[in-house]
């Protein structure tokens, strides 16, 4: 079996930027709520002209470049989102075309906020068994197209991003040591989209009583969120063989800085050790986790053969981590 890893990282963020203050004005917040209760402070918004694979096309060719490898080289494209262009074609159908990978072949993943997690688990499947050379694995939502403008507990939390990573084959002893995923589907009513779907397709009675925005328990996905972050690291670290002395970097998904800090506490691991941006693009879903990642490598933080754990939950419910040698 090979060793698979990430040969290079991209990411995108649009340009216009939300504040809390401008918040204030759109619904009964204030901006010491917001950061008080989530540690966010601004968040990025997307154009009512661009869609995901806008995100992701940016986010893709920044990796591709760094890889020294050109689109035509990709095998597989995975794009992980739950806010996808059009239900079919699929976001990486799109993307394939825009990149011109022509030999590639390429298909939507949704897994939430946990999709990024989901989507290197399955990429490096198929190259640890020597089916594929190279897979483009890419995280990106515009969940601002989804939130309802009015509902303060939900419209303060998200913001709109693409991260892309590169896997491939790396030397012995490096790349992925392990990984975890999970789900409960109990949970499902717990951070959902009813409408829009083959249960209830769009209508005027679905639009009218707002079921293609995204409604959500906080307070139960925050329980969740702390429960699992703490199991799923704990359980890649056993599988690698390794503690949390060993951990040089925790990449967590950014949903709310109070559930970091629980992980962090829980996990036993230094604040200076954790990559945090949710102050400044709030919770961006598929994209969280590799945009951290591709700010870390950007910075010059990550060293050849540090360990990098990655932690998520989402959606669904699910939620996924990873430990990788860089
Ligand atoms: N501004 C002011 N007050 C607010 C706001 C707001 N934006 N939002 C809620 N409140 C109020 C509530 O109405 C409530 O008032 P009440 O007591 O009079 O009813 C009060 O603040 C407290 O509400 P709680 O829900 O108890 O607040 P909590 O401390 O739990 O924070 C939050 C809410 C931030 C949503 C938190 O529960 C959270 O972050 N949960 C996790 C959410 C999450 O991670 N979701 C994404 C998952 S990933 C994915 O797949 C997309």
């Amino acid at each position: 079996r090979k060793s698979v890893g990430i040969l290079a990282t991209g990411s995108y963020v649009p340009e216009k930027v939300l504040t809390n203050y401008e918040l204030e004005k759109m619904v009964d917040t204030s901006n010491e709520w917001i950061v008080s209760r989530t540690g966010i402070q601004e968040r990025r918004i997307v154009s009512e002209e661009q869609a995901s694979s806008d995100l992701g096309y940016e986010a893709a060719v920044r990796a591709l470049k760094k890889a020294g490898v050109r689109a035509e080289q990709l095998d597989l494209i995975i794009v992980t989102t739950v806010t996808p262009d059009t239900s079919f074609p699929s976001t990486a159908n799109i993307l394939q075309h825009r990149l011109g990978a022509e030999k590639a072949a390429s298909f939507d993943l949704a897994a939430a906020c946990s999709g990024f997690l989901y989507g290197i688990t399955t990429a490096a499947q198929f190259i640890e068994t020597g089916l594929y050379r190279y897979v483009l694995v890419v995280g990106v939502d515009c969940l601002s197209k989804i939130v309802d403008w009015t509902d303060r507990n939900t419209c303060i939390l998200f913001g709109d991003g693409a991260g892309a990573t590169l896997l491939g084959c790396v030397e012995d002893g490096y790349g992925f040591k392990s990984f975890d995923l999970g789900s409960d589907g109990s949970g499902g009513d717990l951070l959902k989209v009813p409408a829009g779907g083959s249960r209830l397709p769009a209508s005027i009675k679905t639009v009218s009583n707002r079921q293609h925005y995204i409604q959500m328990s906080g307070s139960d996905v925050f329980k969740f969120a702390v429960r699992v972050m703490e199991s799923s690291a704990k359980s890649v670290m056993e599988k690698a063989g390794l503690t949390i002395e060993d951990i040089d970097y925790l990449v967590p998904h950014q949903a709310n800085i109070r559930i970091i800090d629980s992980a962090v506490k829980r996990l036993g691991i230094s604040h200076d050790k954790v990559a945090v941006n949710l102050n400044r693009y709030g919770n961006m879903s598929a994209a969280s986790i590799p945009v951290a990642l591709d700010e870390l490598v950007e910075n010059g933080k990550i060293k050849a053969g540090d360990h990098l754990l990655l932690v998520g939950f989402g959606g669904g419910l699910t939620w996924g981590a990873s430990i990788l040698r860089w």
